[in-house]
């Protein structure tokens, strides 16, 4: 199987040692990948990002890999937008609170008080990527969301919104809705359910925000995926934390799966779909919907070849550690 420019439009690379550990998977396997900014302190300004960037594509110098660089949502004045116009992907939005560094977010969503920095964005044609949850009831959380997804996507028609990492049916029906409502779906939640992770002994390895849902919810990503439909796009949302930071009482929310991701997204495809569903999901639909190109061509190779994930890579447990898998990242 080959697939040609493979996207991650939803990665967490941290930064420092763990940045070091991780990077190099994604650099390897992926062209692209859309950075997320819930650095601590969150990524806002020009010089942090340049820095940022700088220290990601220094661990990737011989991969012809893009880091598409974004920046942590606030408000922001349209002059400095325009400015940073030509250096970011995007913009990422996170409610305060919801998630792993998360605590600079937005805690009010009356419209107005958004309305300076998206306006200006959809006049600069700058993605909004949302982190779409409330405070609600936690298997609630992200159908309680719609409302304000509905509320975004009419009162700035011109605004590109990717309703990020969804996990439920109610989502995955409003991408109909609106034409200016995009998604990206992560590998986990195309494998998992709650009961994965809570219904029989607790698996941290499997906690990560948003929650894994119904089953009813896991076939309707399913269904995205899988049919190559034009509005879903592949965001791992790999996230590292050191097994201590997960193997503790407190679990901190994230699946590392960018060691893995190919392999299995290979697996899937195969067994439920074909090759050129697979092209759309992991690149095609996002090249479309973001206008991406790229000179260099990265052609990525999966080969029918057993490999067991290990158990660990450096401080991390990746997702599926000690699973067989049968497909394999053979050359780049
Ligand atoms: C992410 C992280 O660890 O940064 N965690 C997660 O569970 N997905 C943050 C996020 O994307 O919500
Ligand atoms: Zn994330």
């Amino acid at each position: 199987m080959k697939i040609k420019n493979p996207l991650d439009m939803h990665l967490h690379l941290r930064d420092e040692a763990m940045l070091k550990l991780v990077a190099p998977f994604s650099a390897k396997d992926f062209r692209a990948g859309v950075i997320m900014p819930n650095l601590i302190p969150p990524l806002t300004n020009l010089e942090q990002l340049r820095a940022y960037k700088e220290r990601i594509t220094s661990l990737c110098e011989n991969a012809n890999f893009t880091p598409l660089m974004t920046l942590f949502f606030k408000d922001y004045e349209a002059k400095f937008l325009e400015l940073a116009r030509a250096e970011i992907f995007a913009i990422k939005l996170y409610p305060a609170g919801i998630t792993t560094n998360s605590a600079n977010g937005v805690a009010n969503f009356d419209l107005k008080n958004l309305a300076s920095t998206l306006n200006a964005m959809s006049e600069l044609e700058i993605p909004l990527l949302v982190h779409g949850e409330t405070n609600d009831f936690v298997m609630d959380r992200e159908a309680k969301f719609a409302p304000i997804y509905e509320a975004l996507a009419q009162n700035f028609p011109r605004l590109k919104i990717v309703m990020e990492h969804i996990t439920t049916k109610t989502l995955c029906d409003l991408l109909e809705k609106y034409e200016n409502l995009y998604a990206t779906i992560t590998l986990h939640h195309l494998l998992l359910t709650l009961d994965d992770v809570v219904g029989g002994k607790m698996q941290p390895h499997l906690f990560c925000k948003p929650i894994a849902k119904r089953y009813e919810d896991k076939q309707a990503l399913c269904k995205l995926a899988f049919s190559g439909y034009e509005k879903a796009m592949f965001g791992s949302d790999s996230a590292p934390h050191s097994k201590n930071d997960k193997e503790c009482c407190g679990c901190a929310a994230g699946i590392f799966s960018a060691p893995v991701a190919l392999s299995v997204l290979a697996e899937l495809f195969s067994k439920h779909s074909n090759e050129a569903n697979l092209q759309k999901f992991i690149s095609d639909n996002a090249c479309a919907i973001h206008k991406l190109e790229f000179s260099k061509e990265k052609i990525i190779t999966l080969k029918e070849e057993k490999w067991q994930v290990p158990q660990n890579y450096g401080e991390v447990v990746p997702f599926m550690a000690g699973s067989e898998l049968k497909f394999k990242v053979s050359a780049t």
